[in-house]
């Protein structure tokens, strides 16, 4: 199959990740509809992006709420068809000491990073399957292999996500679908620079490359598994964390 005729949903477009993944798609030639949460970000987003030269396809949903979702994907298959590729990037952390979590604080990240896979990926497999193609990339995080103090709402969702990833990728595999998860280290987006400097930098000490991730590197291991030459690579996971944890 062509690139070109490829729709693309990226969810939570409007952060670091995602900014850099629609481009990298938009540049690689497939259609791209860019999921946001807020319409002021994403009004000052997509005009940023039009500077830069992409015209995305925006479209509002909160990605925890299932029929949200669905209301989203039923405006993006009758403006462009159905979904190829789907790319669960969308996340937020709510970062603190187990012992002073609060459920909320826990519930949140699991449905915003967790359940969300589940709400997007359900809501575009029939078309897919139907179509015999597709592509699943799940965004985790290299917190969801390793310890980090203060994530366990986080690392619960980002590690839920590789048995996702897995037991999807085997029930769809036959029919042309791959599902695949990355699991990014530490990238410079405003939501690994809203952790404390000095918690920071010693993470970043950690980092055998010496330095953190660029949000292009993330985006272009999501091209490489988007492709339709990628048929082979299903129920994966690539770390991407520049030596942080190796296994
Ligand atoms: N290691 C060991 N002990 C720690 C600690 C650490 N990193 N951080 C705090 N503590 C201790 C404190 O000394 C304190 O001890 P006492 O109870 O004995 O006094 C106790 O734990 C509680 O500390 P705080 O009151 O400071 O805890 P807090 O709930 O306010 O939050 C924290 C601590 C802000 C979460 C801090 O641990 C932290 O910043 N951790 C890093 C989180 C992180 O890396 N987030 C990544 C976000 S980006 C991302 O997630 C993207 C990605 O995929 C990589």
């Amino acid at each position: 199959m062509e690139n070109k005729k490829h729709i693309a949903l990226v969810t939570g477009a409007t952060g670091g990740l995602g900014t850099h993944i629609c481009k990298r798609l938009a540049n690689d030639g497939y259609i791209v509809c860019a999921n946001y949460r807020s319409k002021e970000k994403a009004d000052a987003w997509a005009a940023k992006m039009k500077e830069d030269g992409y015209d995305f396809h925006l479209y509002q949903a909160d990605v925890s709420d299932y029929d949200s979702v669905g209301e989203m994907v039923k405006k993006i298959e009758a403006d462009h068809g159905t979904i190829d590729i789907l790319v669960n990037n969308a996340g937020i952390t709510k970062d603190g000491a187990f012992k002073k979590m609060s459920y909320d604080n826990w519930a949140a990240v699991i449905a915003a990073n967790l359940t969300s896979v589940f709400n997007c990926s359900r809501h575009v497999i029939n078309p897919m399957l139907d179509k015999s193609y597709g592509r699943i990339i799940n965004i985790s995080s290299v917190n969801g292999q390793r310890a980090q103090f203060g994530q366990v709402n986080y690392a619960a969702a980002k590690a839920g996500m590789h048995g996702i990833t897995k037991t999807l990728a085997i029930e769809t595999a036959s029919k042309g679908i791959t599902v695949n998860t990355i699991s990014p280290g530490y990238v410079a987006t405003d939501m690994v620079m809203a952790v404390a400097p000095e918690v920071r930098n010693k993470i970043i000490e950690g980092i055998p490359v010496g330095r953190m991730g660029g949000t292009e590197e993330i985006a272009h291991l999501v091209s490489f598994l988007a492709s339709p030459q990628s048929a082979f690579i299903t129920g994966a996971n690539y770390a991407i964390n520049g030596g942080q944890h190796v296994f």
